[in-house]
């Protein structure tokens, strides 16, 4: 993203991947080091992204295309609503899935390079990152939060959507370099202090940019 005053970070997996988690715990982590963090997610909490939720645990769902252009408006939304607003006020933004999220999920049911045509216009991230682990891991993840009636079942919980999820996953990191892998299986503390790591340098190089 070319806004330089602050900083947007995207994190990305599967469903139960921790990224909810990591988004908070990373929040709190950077706010407790004296940095203005704001915590965001897609489907945002816009007009849009309500609709989209709605639709995420239907019974009788919307068909993946409109799906797919319900994500991507959404997406340029939040953009000039929320995010794009507070990266030029000069903070740290990090967002529970971007658009890696729609060049994976959508692409299940759609061409990929529709999905990717109608998210060219969203500015890609500072820092897009993947957390990875193995899936049968985050498919008991969510079955106990679905126990626990913590959460609704939702449009791609079944373990075989959620392995070919995390093969696409993969496989867009393993072709493009601007997407950082850190292994999600570990202990949440040490996930938060890899991220942690990794996103330090960025708020240094701001800080030798702007003072
Ligand atoms: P969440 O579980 O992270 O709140 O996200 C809701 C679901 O929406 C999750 O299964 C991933 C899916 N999703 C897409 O299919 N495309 C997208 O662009 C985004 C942001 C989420």
């Amino acid at each position: 993203m070319k806004r330089r005053r602050g900083l947007f970070i995207a994190l990305e997996g599967i469903d139960g991947s921790g990224t909810t988690t990591q988004t908070r715990a990373l929040a709190a982590a950077l706010a407790a080091r004296g940095a203005r963090c704001h915590l965001t997610c897609e489907p945002s909490r816009g007009p849009i992204g309500r609709m989209i939720r709605e639709q995420l645990s239907a019974s009788d769902p919307i068909d993946a295309a409109t799906l797919a252009l319900l994500f991507a408006a959404d997406r340029l939304d939040h953009l000039r609503r929320e995010v794009h607003p507070a990266v030029d006020a000069g903070a740290i933004v990090i967002s529970d899935r971007y658009v890696l999220s729609s060049l994976v999920y959508q692409s299940l049911d759609c061409e990929p390079s529709w999905v990717a045509t109608l998210n060219q216009r969203a500015a890609a991230p500072d820092l897009c990152v993947l957390l990875d682990l193995p899936v049968e891991l985050a498919v008991a993840r969510v079955r106990a939060r679905l126990t626990a009636g913590d959460a609704p079942e939702e449009r791609y919980d079944a373990p075989d959507l959620q392995r070919r999820l995390a093969a696409a996953y993969r496989e867009h990191a393993a072709r493009d370099p601007r997407i950082t892998i850190i292994d999600g299986a570990r202990p949440p503390e040490s996930v938060t202090a890899d991220l942690l790591a990794r996103i330090t340098p960025l708020i240094d190089e701001l800080a030798v940019a702007f003072g």
